[in-house]
């Protein structure tokens, strides 16, 4: 939706520049803007290469751009036209009910709280269960979604946090990681922590290995070389932890990461390389074996982020799709971080990261000894965690076991390579990369890919739009594997692909075909401004047909 509203702010912004230039010649206009960029590459040249700096000057050149008067206005009411279309959308899709302001003055029946929690959990159009969705939601099946509730119900109250109250949840929680870090061939000295989700594990990973870098290696500005591909969890951690993020371009062909750029960003500042296995936009897994011989020519800690195929790629061989090493028997790989919230089939808000040894994970700990509270110590950013979420991480994990993981790996990658198969053959539709593990990406050079998503959108379909080249993607899930489902997204594709291929290519139009305005604007400090207003919509309240003052009548 953030993308939606990209064409309405284009149009808005080309109008605003008009005006602020009008009567300057057109020349002028573009030998002023040219004439900036070569200084600012050529600047970027001559300075030892330093893209933050780069990144920098460009970024300040549009903050000027945006304190023009007339420019500052022009935003401003797009931004406040984006505002409203927002809100008018996120509001039709919970049908224009009314928004609950205050407490009920006197609480609810329970019968009461389930029919509208009921209804609640009815919103929205899109069917994942028949798979519709890509990613999403990994499995959701009736009998997973009986035991989980029966486990949740049981380990409901408890939490990690006091050990001594509910000693079966550290145990369990100790036996999910311990299970993990043999998934991925960890020796006695492997270890871990459960966390909330990938996006923890991975920021628990960066500040474990920054710690490391400035107590044990003395680096006093730690940097990360980072694939430009991995998940944007890594910038997150990055800016969280006062960390440089170095970014590493990828192989335009094969969307690998590239080694021998990755190498010549190393510098002794570096204190952690980053491989993703496979990584979220087109499903394709870097060179591990080779970025660990980095790590350890250099002796820097590798990351491997498996988030995404933490509980597909320790079962290919054995399903029949054997791929190169990527775990701890790779010398360099220092630690591991895997979501049992995706392919582990447990529910949001778990996933563990995994260490070579505790060295590593030493530096992860938070302890404060002089806190009037006590000492207090944790393993992750969170202080009390759900212990219902973690039974429930440990009983998805006993429930499938080896050989249950093992099948839902073969049917997910055989129900991948189907797509993958049938979107080759499709005319004008390109693979994007060599899909690895359960991600296919299409994009196309005859007509603009954000249509075809538009028109899949229609048909029901609910697909990831990517960006830096155009491309959308499918992640493969178990409601993907059920019959019928690949064939029907192969038809969709191609039914769709074949009418636009008929089509004059025409400026790009519809509403998330305008994605692509998001990628065009050099200014990201805008698309940044649209990110907040989308997430100030998500928190709206005031929204309603018939205002009311009193909040809602209950
Ligand atoms: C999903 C994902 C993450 C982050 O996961 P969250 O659980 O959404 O925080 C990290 N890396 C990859 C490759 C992923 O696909
Ligand atoms: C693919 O696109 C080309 C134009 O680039 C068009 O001539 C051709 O008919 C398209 N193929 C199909 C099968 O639609």
């Amino acid at each position: 939706m953030v993308l939606t509203a990209l064409c309405t702010l284009r149009d808005g912004i080309k109008g605003g520049i008009d005006d602020v230039c009008e009567g300057q010649p057109a020349w002028k206009i573009v030998l002023v803007t040219a004439g900036g960029t070569v200084t600012l590459l050529a600047l970027k040249n001559l300075l030892f290469q330093d893209e933050s700096l780069y990144k920098r000057s460009k970024n300040s050149v549009f903050r000027l751009l945006r304190k023009v008067p007339a420019i500052r206005r022009k935003i401003e009411t797009e931004l406040e036209k984006i505002n409203a279309m927002m809100l008018k959308e996120m509001n039709d899709n919970v049908e224009n009910s009314e928004y609950i302001m205050q407490l009920p003055e006197k609480g609810w029946d329970q019968e009461r709280i389930l029919k509208e929690t009921e209804r609640y959990c009815s919103y929205g159009k899109c069917d994942w269960s028949a798979g519709y969705a890509s990613g999403t939601v990994y499995n959701g099946s009736p009998e997973l979604t009986e035991l989980m509730t029966r486990v949740y119900e049981m380990s409901a109250w408890t939490n990690p946090l006091h050990p001594d109250v509910f000693p079966g949840i550290r145990k369990m929680e100790a036996e999910v990681v311990r299970m993990c870090c043999n998934m991925f061939n960890g020796g006695p000295e492997s270890c871990g922590t459960m966390t909330t989700g990938g996006t923890e594990s991975i920021v628990m990973a960066c500040k474990a290995y920054r710690d490391y870098a400035v107590k044990v290696r003395h680096i006093s500005k730690p940097e990360m070389v980072v694939p430009i591909t991995a998940h944007a969890a890594f910038d997150k951690g990055a800016q969280l932890l006062n960390i440089r993020l170095r970014h590493v371009p990828v192989d335009p062909v094969s969307k690998k990461v590239d080694i021998r750029a990755m190498r010549s960003m190393i510098t002794r500042n570096t204190c952690m390389l980053v491989g993703s296995t496979p990584h979220f936009p087109h499903g394709v897994i870097d060179p591990i074996e080779e970025i660990s011989a980095l790590g350890v020519r250099y002796g820097i800690p590798v990351h491997v982020d498996a988030c995404l195929g933490g509980f597909l790629i320790p079962f290919m061989e054995e399903a029949g799709y054997p791929l190169p090493l990527f775990d701890f028997r790779l010398p360099g790989v220092c630690s591991v971080s895997c979501d049992t919230h995706k392919y582990g089939f447990a529910p949001k808000g778990s996933s563990v990261v995994l260490y070579k040894n505790k060295e590593y994970r030493h530096h992860q700990f938070f302890a404060e000894p002089n806190w009037p509270g006590g000492i207090y110590t944790t393993p992750t950013i969170s202080g009390s965690r759900s212990g219902g979420i973690i039974a429930a991480c440990w009983a998805a994990m006993m429930y499938y076991g080896r050989d249950g993981y093992i099948s839902t790996t073969k049917a997910i990658i055989e129900t991948a390579r189907k797509i993958e198969q049938g979107c080759r053959d499709i005319p004008n539709i390109t693979i994007v990369g060599k899909p690895d593990v359960s991600v296919v990406a299409i994009s196309s050079d005859r007509f603009n890919i954000y249509t075809l998503s538009d028109g899949m959108g229609k048909k029901g379909w609910n697909l990831n739009a990517l960006q830096f080249p155009p491309c959308i993607h499918i992640a493969v899930t178990v409601p993907h594997t059920k019959p019928g489902v690949a064939e029907r997204f192969i038809k969709d594709v191609s039914d769709l692909a074949a009418e636009l291929s008929q089509l004059p290519r025409t400026d790009s139009e519809g509403s998330a075909a305008l994605y692509g305005m998001a990628q065009s604007l050099p200014d990201r400090s805008i698309v940044e401004d649209i990110a907040c207003v989308y997430l100030d919509a998500s928190y709206d309240t005031s929204y309603t047909k018939k205002p009311q003052d009193n909040g809602v009548k209950v």
